[in-house]
């Protein structure tokens, strides 16, 4: 073709979500092969409600048992939800809503953050996506967190920067809710620390200056939900991810030979994880396959804080947990070579776009 026979295809094949909504089908690149189509019904999988609260006041039984139903589910599938987990609920609703005030924007807009190719950190549609089959029915938009030195808020910083004064509210509750999953998160580790029976310190040391990022994944809602996937199956090559999914429902793991639902509960965190600290527990506990569907209905949104070593610590697991029983699963890394690893891959492969990515 000529170039400007190309030009006309690449413009063609920017899909505007708001009027893709409007046409009975949905383009061929959206939809998924049979055996990844979404099954209607699942089942739901059973994951425990732990509550935090007497773990956040220290108090040793209630600890002792909350460590226990994490540790029994992270030999299982790796996921578990967390309650009264010490997290304001307007900061989380807040979280939600503020969504709305960024990808309710026009593409245009929207692409002042820009997400460039190979970097994990920016806004990404795959309804702007070209020449790849299988897109995921989502727009992104990801950044970058670190607990703060120096006074500095990396996350206002960020929103400052690529969109401007206008969102300079987003930029703050965004920051502060980073602030609360990194704390969040510290505590989770303590938890996890104690189920393998090591001690209850010794893998907050990796995080206490995580360099994390933060997600915010859009799914508009979809006329061919049975055809399409939200996120395609990955899993986390993160260490732990902390979501927080709305009313809507979407989020499927895959256990035991099938694809199961986790039920929303907006007073929940949903927990899981993520390859990084499944090489830390010397694989004894699980990073698992999970993808999240759509629906015909409404928007639906969730907020994903992936939790990460800084860059340049060695992931290597504690000698307790290396014997004849249990020898090294996974050689000792760094988190940056992973990360960069992730981020070939997806050079390479367009299709993960709804991965890692
Ligand atoms: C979700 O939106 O529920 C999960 C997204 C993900 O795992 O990346
Ligand atoms: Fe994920």
């Amino acid at each position: 073709p000529t170039n400007k026979n190309k030009d006309e295809l690449k413009k063609s094949l920017i899909f505007d979500a708001n009027l893709l909504q409007n046409q009975p089908n949905i383009p061929p690149q959206f939809i998924w092969p049979d055996h990844e189509k979404p099954i209607p019904n699942p089942p739901e999988l059973r994951v425990p409600l732990i509550d935090l609260d007497g773990f956040l006041s220290g108090n040793p039984a209630a600890s002792a048992r909350a460590s226990e139903l994490v540790g029994e589910a992270c030999r299982k599938h790796g996921f578990f939800l967390v309650v009264n987990h010490g997290v304001h609920a307007k900061l989380i609703s807040d979280a939600h809503r503020y969504m709305d005030c960024f990808f309710e924007q026009s593409l245009h807009e929207k692409q002042k953050a820009q997400r460039k190719l190979g970097e994990h950190c920016g806004y990404a549609s795959s309804f702007t996506g070209r020449f790849s089959t299988k897109l995921p029915w989502k727009e992104t938009l990801s950044f970058e967190y670190s607990p703060q030195k120096d006074s500095s808020h990396i996350v206002e910083e960020y929103f400052q920067k690529t969109l401007g004064g206008d969102f300079a509210h987003l930029g703050k509750v965004y920051q502060e809710y980073c602030d609360a999953m990194s704390k969040l998160s510290l505590g989770i580790m303590e938890l996890l620390g104690m189920s393998l029976g090591v001690n209850r310190d010794h893998f907050k040391q990796f995080f206490k200056e995580n360099e994390s990022i933060m997600r915010l994944n859009y799914y508009p809602p979809c006329q061919k939900p049975d055809q399409t996937l939200g996120t395609g199956p990955h899993c986390d090559p993160t260490s732990l991810t902390i979501l927080h999914q709305d009313t809507v429902g979407g989020l499927q793991v895959f256990v035991d030979d099938e694809w199961q639902s986790i039920t929303p509960n907006i007073n929940a965190f949903v927990v899981n994880i993520g390859d990084t600290f499944m090489a830390l527990s010397n694989g004894r506990y699980k990073s698992c396959l999970h993808r999240a569907v759509v629906n015909n209905k409404c928007t639906r949104k969730s907020l994903a804080f992936f939790l990460c070593p800084n860059k340049d610590k060695v992931v290597t697991p504690p000698p307790e947990l290396v014997d004849s029983n249990y020898p090294r699963m996974y050689p000792d890394f760094r988190w940056k070579n992973l990360l960069e690893f992730t981020q070939k891959h997806y050079r390479a492969d367009m299709n993960t776009l709804q991965t890692f990515s």
